[in-house]
């Protein structure tokens, strides 16, 4: 869970489409980031999804009318859920309420509540093709975006109509992604971030190799969590299993030779650049050409140690520039970690204790920071978006005081 939605008032406006389901959703992953979610729907909307749904889910029941209410405050709900709102959410959004909007037209109690917002508002398209295309929606949009609403433009693909293009629903995490980058301030905007994820793979043959247990979970974070707080990142990642993070510029290698050269080369633009990859130390000194066959009884490969990417960034940094690593170890973590700190001329190391379950892999990290000033901070045990904001935050302070 990220901190930027944390109980915070979000009202979900459902609008009548065929994705009206998907809002069900997206309400529940808002509310996994720790909103409180209030439901708005209009009566179209009510045609597809009974407000029920919506009203269990929330635990508040969803206002829908303005006039046929009988509880205390519905005749001016529109008005408090307007103030009370951090956030307001339309999804699905129809060619009809982008009009409404566009227009400052007030007929019903979902276009009512949104004349009287002042926080941010996100809309969500979803509609036929040819009606999201038309010059009416268009423009309309166009009006929304000059107003200061945020569009998260609808995907393209099959239709429940049957056609194919742009007009359908965006995913719901989507959707969530795009709304935590709205809403977290961009404190890095202007900034540079250079980061490397992931194992890298050490060729035995054409088709073995050597590699380790990295999932590149922590280092997609720090590109993500950089990312969203406004900063231009290049994530240099070893395979993966995971997807990028939007809007970065992603630079895939496989061996260490490979991330060397992408690292030291993005390091030149970078403010603050960010080692999280765990490197394989080592490579098999002769390769084979071809597969290698099951004849022998026994086999030895030779290896032969790998360039230390990090140390030679560590050789190569300038002083505005704030270079951060990693120590993974299974033992000795201090000494260990410091003793990495200054053999590679780096501004942080971050350690943390790895094996028997522990990062490698998993949705949490327990880590400790390791300061070149000497100072030391110990997390506890968190979600890893969440340390990398931590992360971050300490990394900006050093680069604010030019270290
Ligand atoms: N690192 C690197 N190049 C290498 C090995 C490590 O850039 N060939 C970087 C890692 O990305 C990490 C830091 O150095 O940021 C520490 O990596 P770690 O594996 O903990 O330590 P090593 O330096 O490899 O030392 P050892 O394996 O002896 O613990």
């Amino acid at each position: 869970m990220m901190e930027q939605l944390k109980n915070k008032n979000v009202v979900l406006c459902v609008t009548g489409g065929i994705a009206v389901y998907k809002a069900v959703e997206l309400l529940r992953l808002l509310q996994k980031q720790g909103a409180k979610v209030r439901v708005i729907m209009t009566r179209a909307a009510m045609e597809f999804v009974t407000p029920l749904t919506f009203q269990a889910l929330s635990g508040e029941p969803v206002f829908t009318d303005l006039f046929n209410d009988n509880t205390v405050d519905a005749s001016i709900r529109h008005i408090r859920w307007a103030e009370d709102a951090d956030l307001v959410v339309v999804a699905p959004a129809t060619a009809n309420i982008i009009g409404k909007m566009a227009h400052g037209i007030a007929d019903d109690a979902l276009s009512t509540f949104l004349l009287a917002v002042r926080s941010r508002i996100v809309i969500c398209p979803a509609m036929n093709t040819a009606m999201y295309e038309s010059r009416a929606v268009q423009r309309n949009i166009d009006i929304l975006e000059n107003d200061g609403c945020l569009l998260i433009e609808p995907g393209v693909g099959d239709m429940a109509c049957g056609t194919s293009g742009a007009g359908r629903f965006p995913a719901p995490a989507d959707i969530v992604d795009r709304i935590l980058t709205l809403m977290t301030p961009k404190d890095l905007k202007g900034r540079c971030v250079l980061v490397s994820a992931g194992p890298t793979r050490e060729a035995i043959d054409p088709v073995r190799f050597i590699s380790n247990h990295s999932s590149g979970k922590m280092g997609y974070a720090i590109a993500r969590a950089a990312e969203r707080r406004g900063a231009m990142v290049t994530l240099v990642s070893g395979p993966v299993d995971i997807e990028p993070p939007l809007h970065v510029k992603l630079v895939k290698v496989q061996s260490a030779d490979q991330m060397k050269e992408a690292f030291l080369d993005a390091m030149g633009d970078a403010d603050i650049a960010v080692k999280v990859a765990a490197v394989a130390d080592y490579r098999v000194k002769n390769q084979a050409e071809h597969k290698i066959k099951k004849t022998e009884e026994q086999l030895v490969l030779e290896l032969e140690k790998n360039p230390d990417i990090l140390k030679c960034a560590g050789q190569k940094k300038r002083s505005d520039q704030v270079l951060v690593g990693f120590a993974a170890e299974t033992q000795d973590l201090k000494e260990n970690a410091v003793k990495k700190l200054e053999a590679k001329n780096l501004d942080m190391i971050v350690g943390n204790l790895v094996g028997g379950g522990k990062g490698f892999g998993t949705d949490d990290n327990t880590v400790t920071f390791f300061f070149k000033d000497g100072r030391v901070e110990s997390l506890e045990s968190m979600d890893k978006d969440q340390v990398a904001h931590i992360l971050l935050d300490r990394i900006l302070s050093l680069h604010s005081k030019g270290q």
